[in-house]
């Protein structure tokens, strides 16, 4: 344990900084909660895909909703858009400073080691928008080559977005072909990174190859879709999207009379709440993630604004860096859900650790985000590029800004945490695991 902690430690300070790239420097994030409506985009082909479906079948699911508004294949707003910077409508923390992307991959390389050092070692990411977070990790492996002692990595990513997986692979791989792979292929784009990786990407997790792996998911939890229920005095009842009959042109949220299966299997007798949103696609993929981790090793960091099965209505729109109506101009904003942590603790069981969820700010500074602030201060003489870099830590561990609304939250393998064994002999004790970076202090 001691020679990985050296190992780390001596990576952590020798990282080298980057010529600070110009990320961004606005203050406002997706962190608003008071919508203004609007009026209705004009032509809204997504309104009217909506409204349709709504005269054939009923008002659908706020879950529906979402999934349609998202990521339809041919209108959805994650499938047409690049939304994330300063011209689009948020921008997340891997944009705001290198250093967050480069803490994560300290992370993924102390799971690595705490693992055994494997051999194959995957890192996949879900829904890596513009592909920062993904390259600051691939530049912390490249400069930590000796400690990864040969391990053959490869990089996988999860992205529904056509639109987005290009400006990944341009971030990634740089003006090298990156075209898209036959259809046949369970990947439907491959490609080598600048730092001479492997990169596949995918769909959906069940086709990412099986095998030791770092699963990674910021931000994306809370895109998923949905569903919002309401505690009345005949029981829970869902919540549901119809069209205003006063405006045939707007949308309105309706409480269905009866119960639906959803409001049957997805609500808790002993719930407090009087309203509750349930993410049973996060559920879902929390399960896979779980048995990959059991079966093949591993471990997920999932990161995300999101609450210990406290709040209640956190359904929200945003649009242009401002809260918009949720209803209002659909396919034209990105609507979000906070993380309900406890949900996807109960749906991981027992069959692994859960570590969290804890504050960014917490967890970043166990990461020693001080320590590397200042050794890029140190190396940036710069004086614009040393306003960016405060100016971005500042972004991110400012309770009144990002440091407190997001938490997180991990599964690791029971095995990986395992008191150890004593040796063959019964005298001498074997290494203790190493701590969980982020969890604890990650001494430096
Ligand atoms: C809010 S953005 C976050 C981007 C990035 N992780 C970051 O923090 O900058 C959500 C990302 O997830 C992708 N996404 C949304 N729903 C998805 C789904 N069901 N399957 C795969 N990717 C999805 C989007 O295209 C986008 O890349």
């Amino acid at each position: 344990m001691m020679a990985a902690l050296h190992s780390l430690r001596r990576a952590f300070v020798h990282l080298t900084a980057p010529a600070c790239s110009a990320r961004w420097s606005r203050t406002q994030r997706r962190v608003c909660s008071t919508a203004i409506p609007e009026k209705q985009a004009p032509n809204n082909s997504m309104l009217r895909h909506l409204t349709s479906k709504i005269k054939a079948t009923g008002p659908i699911s706020v879950a529906e909703y979402m999934r349609e508004v998202l990521t339809n294949p041919v209108m959805g707003y994650y499938v047409k858009n690049d939304m994330l910077g300063a011209d689009g409508d948020f921008i997340t923390s891997p944009e705001i400073s290198q250093i967050f992307g480069e803490l994560l991959g300290i992370w993924c390389v102390s799971e690595w080691m705490a693992a055994g050092r494997p051999k194959e070692f995957q890192l996949v990411e879900f829904g890596p928008g513009r592909g920062s977070l993904a390259s600051d990790i691939l530049r912390v492996f490249s400069q930590l080559r000796g400690a990864l002692g040969g391990a053959a990595l490869s990089l996988h990513l999860v992205e529904v977005s056509p639109r987005l997986s290009q400006v990944q692979a341009r971030c990634l791989m740089g003006d090298q072909n990156w075209g898209s792979s036959s259809e046949d292929e369970s990947a439907y784009r491959r490609g080598t990174s600048t730092t001479g990786l492997p990169i596949s990407w995918y769909r959906r997790l069940e086709d990412v190859p099986r095998g030791f792996s770092i699963y990674l998911a910021h931000e994306f939890f809370d895109a998923l879709p949905i569903h919002k229920f309401q505690k009345t005095k005949q029981g829970w009842r869902e919540m549901m999207v119809d069209i205003d009959l006063e405006a045939p042109d707007r949308l309105r949220f309706v409480l269905v009379p009866n119960p639906t299966l959803a409001s049957s299997t997805l609500t808790q007798r002993d719930e407090s709440r009087e309203h509750v949103e349930v993410c049973p696609e996060g559920g879902a993929l929390v399960q896979k993630l779980t048995g990959r981790i059991v079966e093949d090793g591993g471990a997920a960091l999932i990161a995300d604004y999101g609450h210990d099965g406290t709040e209640t209505d956190t359904f929200r729109g945003f649009r242009g860096h401002k809260p918009h109506d949720v209803l209002t101009a659909p396919g034209m904003a990105d609507l979000t859900a906070d993380v309900d942590f406890s949900y996807l603790r109960r749906t991981a069981g027992d069959r692994v650790a859960c570590f969290g969820p804890i504050t960014q700010r917490e967890f970043l500074q166990n990461m020693g985000i001080d320590v590397r602030l200042q050794v890029l201060l140190r190396n940036n003489p710069d004086a614009s590029t040393r306003a960016q870099l405060i100016q971005g830590f500042d972004m991110l561990m400012n309770p009144e800004k990002m440091g407190e609304r997001f938490k997180f939250f991990a599964l690791l393998a029971h095995s990986r945490l395992a008191s150890p064994a004593l040796t063959e002999k019964g005298q001498k004790r074997a290494p203790a695991p190493l701590p969980v970076a982020g969890f604890s202090e990650l001494k430096l």
